[in-house]
């Protein structure tokens, strides 16, 4: 038993919808022996998914990246999520998460020569964040990003992000804003925006960060709020002083910071840039549900 597991949930895995309690992979799995595999997170509304072709095209991009060749095209992973929607029967929200491994083969850091992937995707429950943590807002610590070289790839090693993860619990915080040479990486599994005299700022689109689903969303909500927007480096001293930050993500949608480091932002309640771009996702959603 796994706690807040039911063992009568249908999964996939490599060609068989199954109980998520009967479902085996070999210990020898490369995802189990070196975390060697790919995923991505699909948000669901009322058994909708949002955003669906970007985040396929991602999970392509990032299976190309690591040569692991699954044979499947954009319309095969379309199929399962939406398979995988009708057979959980959850008309409400929902992920839909996938997981792609290089299989098993005897332990060798190389890639075999020969080797079946591993294909799995299971559905779970998604809250959407509360009124209060948009109201309100999150709290944040700043912490050094110790995460490897290559945190654009959606790798199954999340060994980085657990540990800064692990470090929010322990502070007692929702989120840890990660730092690398005094410049503005991401969260542990979220992206950070940052407002200064009513400019949106993000990163940029590299090596260092997770492109998230929404980066581009929100960039393009923004251009349709007519609110300014530069992807750039960005100093810590430019997020301690920002008049607004906040996170983004699958699961958290986009939600306000409003203390960093103990210390207020800006006036310390969410701040117009959000209030804008909040109402902008929440229509988005809504069209979703418009759609037949
Ligand atoms: N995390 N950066 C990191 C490191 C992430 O893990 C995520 C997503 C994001 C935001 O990406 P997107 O907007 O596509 O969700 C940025 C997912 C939700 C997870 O690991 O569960």
């Amino acid at each position: 038993m796994i706690p807040g597991i039911d063992p009568d949930n249908i999964v996939y895995l490599n060609g068989a919808y199954e109980r998520l309690g009967d479902a085996r992979i070999s210990v020898l799995d490369r995802g189990f022996i070196f975390g060697d595999g790919i995923y991505d997170v699909v948000p669901c509304y009322q058994g909708k998914p949002f955003c669906m072709e970007d985040h396929l095209a991602r999970l392509m991009r990032n299976l190309r990246v690591i040569e692991i060749e699954t044979g499947w095209e954009q319309q095969d992973w379309e199929q399962l999520v939406l398979d995988m929607l009708a057979r959980s029967g959850r008309g409400s929200n929902s992920i839909v998460y996938i997981q792609v491994t290089r299989g098993p083969a005897k332990r060798d850091h190389a890639f075999p020569a020969q080797s079946e992937p591993t294909i799995f995707c299971m559905v779970a429950p998604f809250e959407p964040p509360s009124q209060a943590q948009r109201t309100q807002g999150l709290s944040v610590v700043s912490i050094e990003d110790k995460r490897w070289l290559n945190c654009h790839i959606k790798s199954t090693s999340l060994l980085g992000n657990v540990l800064a993860r692990q470090q929010a619990v322990e502070a007692g915080v929702d989120e840890v804003v990660q730092f690398r040479d005094d410049y503005l990486t991401e969260g542990s599994s979220t992206n950070i925006w940052v407002v200064r005299d009513g400019v949106l700022l993000a990163p940029p689109r590299n090596h260092l960060i997770l492109e998230g689903i929404r980066y581009r969303l929100i960039e393009r909500l923004a251009a349709q709020c007519e609110i300014d927007f530069e992807s750039r480096p960005i100093t810590r001293a430019e997020v301690q002083q920002a008049d607004e930050l906040m996170l983004s993500s699958a699961t958290r949608e986009i939600l306000p910071i409003t203390l960093y480091n103990a210390q207020p932002v800006g006036e310390g309640q969410p701040g117009p840039v959000f209030e804008q771009l909040r109402a902008a996702y929440d229509q988005e959603i809504l069209n979703l549900g418009a759609q037949s």
